[in-house]
């Protein structure tokens, strides 16, 4: 297993271009499968594990998979000769329940693994089986595994206790092909949740209202095969904004979208960076100043997003005065804090609360990554600590960051990989 080497100090300067978003892209190779007599061609798709290991998945499902050398991605399900999803591959990636609802609509029967927990909380599935169960799948669910049939799924009122964005996902793809239609209330607003519906209606769908609480479906007989471009990913996008906030530098961020990351950047305004965009691009300047502490309180979309949490907190831990962080959506996503305070950040947990009193420095130390989004704020830490910092699996940090470290050697910082 490798690990990340980095000597901190550098102060960041330069540009660096977004890939794809990971959570939009994973719904749609998932969404593939519904596709008749044509194929689908995803383009700006990142060199993630996670897009790997669901190419994997539908490869063993019988997909005809072929990857181009700028990761644009052709599928053809006409070749698909059974509706697994394995255990093997779906504990190493949760949101492999993606395929549930497309082999549903498409095949009426599918057999998954229940994903099980990860690092930041016990991740449960029930809204997505109530829901489909509502459209009429009866499932029998033993030895770890969901199996799922239906004839054919049966359009109605969705509404979900708690906003999920995978659950929407789902359902919003289950319907596509149901009879009649379907209407999601309390339905995630994330902008991935939108780039999906609008890959589905390209392939023929008929989705209103995505991007609000309430999103109708009115199910079609089939959807065909298109060529599309996933947007740039929102969760890169402010965690190289913080990469240059923390190191007192200066950014351009390019092929983003800057109102999908509005929130961000007025936390990153309130710590005290100067901030300007266009639709596409984000300058962020510190001006060589440390950050001034900034509260934050993650929720659903459009409010602060869970997956930046952990950057937030990394600013924080050398910022001028102290902030409050309030985790609102995961149970357990503060495994990162026990990490920066061997690197000698003051952080106190109460409940669902990370209290920080920023100091003037951090000092490099060898630290563990226990999930995505931590071992990026651990990076983060790392480039503003006095000194090295080692941080060991990385391979959380290869699921969802598209050559992280060559990104952020193009800014300046002295970070490598080294073989363990
Ligand atoms: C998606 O996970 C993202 N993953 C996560 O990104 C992201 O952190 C999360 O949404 C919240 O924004 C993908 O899109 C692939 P949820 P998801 O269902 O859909 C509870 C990353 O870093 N819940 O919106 O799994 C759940 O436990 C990843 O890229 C139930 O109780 O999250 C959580 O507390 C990490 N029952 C809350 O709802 C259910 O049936 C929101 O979860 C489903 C969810």
């Amino acid at each position: 297993m490798d690990k990340l080497i980095i000597n901190g100090g550098t102060v960041l300067k330069g540009e660096v271009s977004i890939s794809g978003a990971k959570n939009a892209v994973l719904p749609m190779l998932c969404a593939s499968v519904m596709a008749t007599d044509t194929c689908v061609t995803l383009n700006n798709i990142p060199h993630l594990h996670d897009v790997t290991t669901t190419v994997r998945l539908l490869r063993q499902m019988g997909v005809s998979v072929t990857l181009d050398d700028n990761m644009n991605i052709e599928l053809d399900p006409s070749t698909i000769k059974n509706f697994h999803a394995p255990y093997d591959l779906v504990k190493t990636m949760r949101s492999s329940i993606l395929v549930l609802g497309p082999l549903l609509a498409r095949f009426g029967s599918a057999v998954v693994s229940l994903p099980g927990g990860c690092a930041i909380g016990t991740r449960p599935v029930e809204m997505h089986l109530d829901a489909l169960s509502k459209m009429g799948v009866t499932f029998d669910i033993q030895n770890g595994y969901i199996s799922a049939n239906c004839s054919r799924l049966i359009g109605c009122e969705i509404s979900f206790p708690k906003t999920t964005v995978t659950g929407t996902e789902n359902i919003l793809m289950a319907s596509t092909l149901a009879e009649g239609k379907t209407v999601i209330t309390n339905a995630a607003r994330e902008p991935e949740v939108v780039d999906l519906a609008n890959f589905l209606n390209e392939m023929g769908a008929e989705i209103t209202g995505h991007g609000t609480d309430v999103i109708e479906v009115k199910g079609v007989k089939s959807l065909r095969g298109v060529s599309y471009s996933a947007l740039p990913d929102r969760i890169e996008t402010g965690t190289f904004l913080v990469a240059a906030a923390i190191t007192g530098g200066e950014i351009t961020i390019k092929n983003t979208i800057s109102n999908h990351v509005a929130i961000i950047i007025e936390k990153l305004r309130q710590s005290g960076a100067i901030i300007d965009s266009t639709d596409s691009s984000i300058t962020l300047n510190m001006q060589g100043k440390r950050p001034k502490a900034v509260n934050i309180e993650t929720g659903a979309y459009p409010l602060f997003p869970t997956d930046m949490q952990a950057q937030l907190t990394a600013l924080n831990t050398i910022a001028s005065g102290t902030s409050i962080i309030k985790e609102n959506i995961f149970e357990n996503r503060f495994m990162h804090i026990q990490e920066m305070s061997r690197m000698g950040a003051e952080i106190k947990l109460e409940q669902n609360c990370a209290i920080i009193s920023g100091k003037d420095e951090l000092v490099g130390a060898s630290v563990m990554a226990t999930d995505l989004r931590a071992s990026a704020s651990l990076i983060l830490a790392g480039l503003v600590a006095k000194g090295t910092t080692e941080i060991e699996r990385i391979y959380h940090i290869d699921r969802g960051y598209d050559c992280i470290e060559e990104k952020l050697q193009q800014l300046g910082a002295d970070i490598h990989r080294m073989p363990m």
